[in-house]
């Protein structure tokens, strides 16, 4: 009996955890919470950008290994995708596997993620889509869904990047839990220079600011704040020690804003810790998945060694 992610309403929590968020000493915001559907539009728009080589890349390397990833034994069973977005890469997937019965994808952006399982839907008529609203963060549950299916968990976007390195390895063993006998095939970016990774984060035409900004839009639109969004600047810097892009808003003065009827106050310079990109070398991310309880079985990569996408067993 195959288990998978108990749905959990996302919104639920998002109150809650920003008010907890920005009363922290260091203000930090999950990137979860950057995902609603203006968010996940912005971020459509990002993987457009030419600065942003992780979204091309990664098509590229699912393109060449397409075949050879169809004869892994989930790809005749059920794929479930963790943060599927738009789908779009999915699509490469489903074209190179026909004998996959179920299509599972699940995000926190619930109306994107509707969109995008219509669009698979109209795609691959003979496929059974079922979108799973949930935040995949959350305690898995225990839904028996597909019996005596093989699965193929599909792990995209370098979104493992997006949690601590402690966090990456709990959700890895969440998902190995959920689902023991799986197959997972996942997007890993990888360290490269400095100038390429901010520019990725913080592109000339201001579409990753406006990403970023939107997180401030929405707490104005959900929580009745007040953000003045010209007195914040868009952040994104390469910390080495951590291997990690990290967006921030910074705070262009002194000021008070009102979250949900709470005040937070902001000094000049503060900033709000809004997203980590960790990029991860072979041995470490090896490192994290053999944490998490499973096995690297193969590694992808393009000519620039820019991005992997790893082939997974759980153990
Ligand atoms: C970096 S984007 C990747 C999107 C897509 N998979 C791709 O490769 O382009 C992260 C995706 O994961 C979703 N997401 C982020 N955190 C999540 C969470 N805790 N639970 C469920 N979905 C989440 C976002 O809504 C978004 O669609």
């Amino acid at each position: 009996m195959t288990k998978h992610v108990l749905p959990v309403k996302p919104d639920d929590a998002f109150k809650s955890e920003i008010l907890a968020g920005l009363n922290a000493w260091q203000k930090k915001i999950s990137s979860k919470w950057l995902y609603d559907d203006v968010g996940s539009h912005l971020f459509e728009a990002i993987t457009e950008l030419d600065a942003y080589y992780p979204t091309r890349t990664e098509l590229g390397i699912l393109e060449k290994n397409a075949r050879k990833y169809s004869r892994l034994p989930g790809a005749r069973g059920a794929m479930v995708e963790l943060g599927s977005g738009s789908s779009r890469k999915t699509n490469l997937l489903l074209d190179a596997c026909p004998d996959l019965s179920v299509y599972m994808p699940i995000d926190i952006s619930t109306n994107h993620l509707r969109e995008a399982a219509d669009r698979i839907r109209r795609a691959h008529p003979s496929l059974a889509v079922i979108p799973v609203a949930a935040d995949f963060t959350q305690p898995l549950g225990q839904l028996p869904l597909l019996p005596e299916l093989p699965v193929l968990v599909f792990f995209p976007g370098s979104t493992i990047g997006n949690f601590e390195k402690s966090e990456a390895a709990q959700l890895l063993k969440n998902i190995r839990t959920a689902m023991p006998d799986a197959t997972m095939i996942i997007g890993v970016d990888r360290p490269k220079d400095e100038k390429t990774l901010v520019k990725a984060y913080d592109d000339p035409a201001g579409v990753t600011a406006a990403f970023n900004q939107n997180l401030m839009q929405r707490m104005n639109r959900e929580l009745e704040a007040n953000f003045d969004l010209s007195s914040f600047a868009h952040k994104a810097i390469w910390n080495a020690e951590e291997s990690r892009i990290e967006m921030h808003l910074e705070s262009l003065c002194d000021q008070a804003v009102s979250v949900a009827g709470e005040p937070v106050n902001f000094l000049k310079g503060e900033t709000i810790h809004t997203e980590n990109s960790h990029k991860y070398s072979e041995e470490a991310f090896a490192e994290i998945a053999n944490e998490g309880g499973w096995r690297v079985l193969d590694q992808d990569s393009d000519k620039k060694g820019l991005f992997s996408v790893y082939t997974l067993k759980a153990v």
